[in-house]
């Protein structure tokens, strides 16, 4: 198959859907790439090291889609790449249709074959393709917690892991599903004392298994929460309701109870916040105050990491990637049931309930399209 990877062109992505060691492996099976010009630049893959890989190099995004049967991208496309995408092509990308009329319409117009990271789905529920950006978030939110609780970024002034004769950091994380994970782990790993909480109790006893002993695990609820805050240092968001908004478990009377310098990280932003007083925030402006606390709500954190996204997601993509390559989409759809809970719009048919549910649009059974 001809693979075609474009430089991302959306406003600050500067992530890339394919590494040198990918092409290495598709071109192992026999399939040919195309890379556009400095597509893998922002994440530190130069040209040279793809055309070592064995890609071809275009120098213009029109000649990657033009020769390609697969266009492997990180985020959907915007207006400008539309007029590119050819019948039948297959666009191997993050989509999320729900959120965009225009963008559904406008595949749906070019009859691309349309297979969305973000359904792709385990027999277990789980979303492979969306657990590396919820891993690097959650590692994140330390990371960036930890320099905004210093004086002069507007914190309390406290080093989470303490020194010989002074105490840790108190770190709240609420939610323990991937983000809640990842960070109790991260600032466990540099000697804060973590409290995890959740409303799921199998959750909250595999967590007490597997986590170091300065973790505690506290069920979830409005009680223990306003508890919690009043010696937290740092609270990391990360609690998820599928396909609903994030429930606001600490409301704005609430903040008056917390130390002023205590830092708020919200990763389930992009769900619309789990903290009341929660506004999406960008890398150029991070953060903003209200009640002499720091909020930290960053809705594309992994994108402040390209190198690490970039390997994390790729890590992820590419086995389904090769999967398409040497089967085609029909047939790889057809043995692999992960792969077909991915297809959200083909060749014109909408065949994703919650898109068709979205937008109003008649559904059809993919497999009527087998
Ligand atoms: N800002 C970013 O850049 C970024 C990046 C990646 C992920 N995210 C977001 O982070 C959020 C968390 O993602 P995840 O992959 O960890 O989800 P997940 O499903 O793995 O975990 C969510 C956890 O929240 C728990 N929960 C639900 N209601 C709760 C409540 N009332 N109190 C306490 N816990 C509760 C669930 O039991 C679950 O364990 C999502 O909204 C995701 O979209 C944001």
């Amino acid at each position: 198959m001809i693979i075609g990877v474009p430089k991302e062109i959306k406003n600050n992505e500067n992530r890339v859907a394919l590494t040198p060691a990918g092409v290495t492996e598709f071109r192992k099976q026999g399939h040919e790439v195309y890379i556009q010009a400095e597509a893998g630049k922002g994440s530190g893959f130069s040209d040279e090291e793809y055309a070592g890989a064995g890609a071809t190099i275009l120098p213009t995004i029109e000649e990657v889609y033009a020769i390609a049967e697969m266009i492997i991208k990180v985020k959907e496309p915007i207006e400008s790449e539309y007029a590119l995408i050819k019948e039948g092509q297959l666009l191997f990308t993050y989509f999320h249709f729900a959120s965009s009329e225009p963008l559904t319409h406008a595949m749906m117009e070019r009859k691309a074959v349309c297979l969305a990271y973000e359904t792709v789905e385990k027999t277990d529920r789980s979303l492979p393709l969306l657990v590396p950006m919820s891993e690097v978030a959650g590692r994140m939110a330390v990371q960036e917690g930890a320099k905004y609780l210093e004086k002069p970024m507007g914190g309390f002034g406290i080093l989470l892991g303490g020194v010989a004769g002074v105490k840790p950091a108190n770190v709240l994380v609420l939610g323990g599903g991937i983000v809640g994970t990842q960070s109790a782990k991260m600032a466990a790993g540099l000697g804060a004392n973590v409290t995890i909480v959740d409303i799921s109790l199998p959750r909250l006893r595999y967590l007490e298994d597997i986590m170091p002993a300065n973790v505690d695990t506290v069920m979830s609820n409005e009680y223990n929460i306003r508890e919690l805050i009043k010696g937290a240092n740092l609270i990391i968001g990360g609690v998820l309701i599928p396909g609903a908004k994030a429930p606001s478990l600490i409301t704005r009377d609430m903040l008056k109870l917390m130390k002023p310098g205590t830092v708020m990280v919200d990763v389930a932003i992009d769900q619309g916040g789990c903290f009341e007083t929660s506004r999406a925030t960008t890398h150029e402006h991070p953060i903003y105050e209200v009640d002499g606390v720091v909020h930290y709500c960053v809705a594309n954190m992994p994108g402040a990491v390209p190198y690490t996204s970039t390997l994390a997601l790729t890590n992820a993509t590419l086995p389904y990637a090769l999967q398409l390559a040497n089967q085609g989409w029909k047939t790889a759809c057809t043995r692999n049931e992960e792969l077909r809970k991915g297809l959200n719009v083909v060749n014109g048919k909408v065949v994703f309930k919650g898109v068709s549910e979205a937008w109003n649009l008649p559904y059809t059974d993919v497999k009527e399209l087998f």
